[in-house]
């Protein structure tokens, strides 16, 4: 009996047990949820009567709820802070992006978010995961250890496209979070001075290249002059001085194509427009040209309609436009292939262009014949006195009478430039003189310069 009674006692005490053990599991679970949700828990156990201390599990839910409502305040101060900071930083323009103690991105503004795709998800992710490279976290760990940072230029390779940026930094004393203190890092985009200082150092030693090769040839040449003078025979003294002339020609059209585009692309440039009939001037722009041409079977075909094309130019400015295209077209074709001055009315602009038979240029080429010092082939510029800049020239020229000019070839038919200026409406309405003559060709004869 006695045992009987035992058994049942340590039974029921048995499942006493377990059944508190469960309740304790549960309010584990319920606990970490409430942490996780960052809700209070809402015990199930009645509150200690008066008098009576409360139970373990009692004093643990209340300060898991302090804790969590600890939490919660810390985190409503610091969502506030950084939807200020937003406020303040978001309109940027310089990228701005804050980070905690354990690198956690708490705040990227519009400019970064441009910069970066994706950036929008980025939040709470860690800085290394998003911004690839070790610059920004050495910036990181250099604010953290100096309090700033002095600033230094960074190349963001996985931007699209990658971007030259100027880093500062700073640590940001408020809010006092355990998560802190904060960095804040300003990124300001310097991509496109980098792109200047680039070509101006392309600029440079193109430059220097080009003044090398005449200067070291006229130097040797005078030396061989200056010692050997007495003892020279005539016909070699002619030859060496025709060997300096050359030379002393091809540096200085260097340098005035160099001041032409230099004048280009200052502030003032110097261009005077006054209105014209594009027609009536390309007839005698090219009967002028005629006349200069050494090559005496050489002809330039005019492609010229007889209505009007009033346009409004700096007639200096446009007449070297046409010069730079007929000098090419005249060095690089041979002297069986045409030439052909074109005009026509195309969406409120003229076109005109400039065609020949010659051998054209490659395909891989056109974008870049327009390029300061582009050359197809160099060798063959040079021999023929090319300095390379001319297209160059001729592009600065026609945008700075708000035009624009394009390259169309293929190779073994020739080439076409073209170039596109505004139809001046006023000159229009004003009734621009109407050329009398019709399409046609004026003759090339010989003549006493270069072309
Ligand atoms: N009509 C043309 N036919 C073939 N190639 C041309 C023609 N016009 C220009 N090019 C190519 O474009 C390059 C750039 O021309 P340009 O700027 O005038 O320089 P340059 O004539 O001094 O070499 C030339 O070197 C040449 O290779
Ligand atoms: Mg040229």
């Amino acid at each position: 009996m006695l045992s009987w009674i035992l058994g049942l006692v340590v039974l029921l005490l048995g499942g006493l047990l377990l059944r508190q053990r469960r309740r304790h599991r549960q309010t584990l679970t319920d606990l970490a949820r409430a942490i996780e949700r960052r809700v209070p828990y809402l015990s199930e156990e009645p509150p200690p009567r008066p008098g009576r201390a409360a139970s373990p599990w009692t004093s643990l839910t209340g300060e898991v709820n302090r804790l969590i409502d600890d939490y919660g305040q810390l985190h409503t101060r610091q969502a506030g802070q950084l939807s200020q900071l937003e406020a303040t930083l978001g309109n940027l323009q310089e990228a701005v992006l804050i980070v905690d103690r354990f690198n956690y991105i708490l705040l990227v503004n519009k400019a970064l978010r441009r910069i970066i795709p994706g950036v929008r998800t980025i939040l709470g992710q860690r800085v290394e995961g998003v911004l690839q490279g070790t610059e920004i976290l050495e910036a990181l760990e250099e604010v953290r250890q100096r309090g700033g940072l002095p600033q230094r230029e960074i190349e963001l390779r996985h931007a699209r496209p990658p971007v030259w940026m100027e880093i500062t930094g700073t640590k940001l004393s408020e809010p006092q979070a355990d998560n802190g203190p904060w960095v804040l890092l300003v990124l300001h985009d310097i991509s496109r001075l980098k792109r200047l200082e680039s070509v101006r150092k392309e600029f440079v030693a193109n430059v220097s290249h080009e003044l090398k090769t005449p200067l070291s040839v006229i130097k040797g040449y005078v030396e061989t002059l200056v010692d050997d003078h007495a003892t020279m025979r005539p016909a070699d003294r002619e030859k060496f001085l025709g060997i300096l002339q050359r030379h002393t020609n091809r540096l200085t059209s260097l340098l005035e194509d160099l001041l032409t585009l230099s004048r280009l692309e200052s502030r003032d440039p110097r261009v005077t427009l006054q209105p014209e009939d594009l027609g009536a001037f390309v007839r005698s722009l090219a009967e002028e040209h005629a006349l200069q041409i050494m090559e005496p079977h050489r002809r330039i075909q005019l492609d010229v309609p007889g209505e009007p094309f009033p346009v409004l130019i700096d007639p200096l400015r446009i007449s070297q436009v046409y010069s730079n295209l007929l000098d090419n077209a005249l060095k690089y074709t041979p002297a069986s292939a045409s030439i052909e001055i074109g005009l026509r009315r195309a969406d409120g602009e003229v076109h005109s262009w400039v065609r020949d038979s010659g051998p054209g240029i490659p395909e891989a080429d056109l974008p870049h014949i327009f390029e300061r010092f582009y050359r197809v082939d160099k060798g063959r510029s040079r021999e023929t006195g090319g300095t390379g800049l001319g297209l160059s020239i001729v592009k600065h020229i026609v945008q700075l009478h708000h035009g624009r000019v394009w390259a169309e070839s293929r190779p073994g038919e020739g080439c076409r430039i073209a170039f596109a200026l505004p139809l001046a409406k006023e000159a229009a309405a004003a009734g621009a003189a109407a050329p009398a003559a019709a399409a046609g060709s004026a003759p090339a004869g010989p003549g006493a310069g270069e072309s």
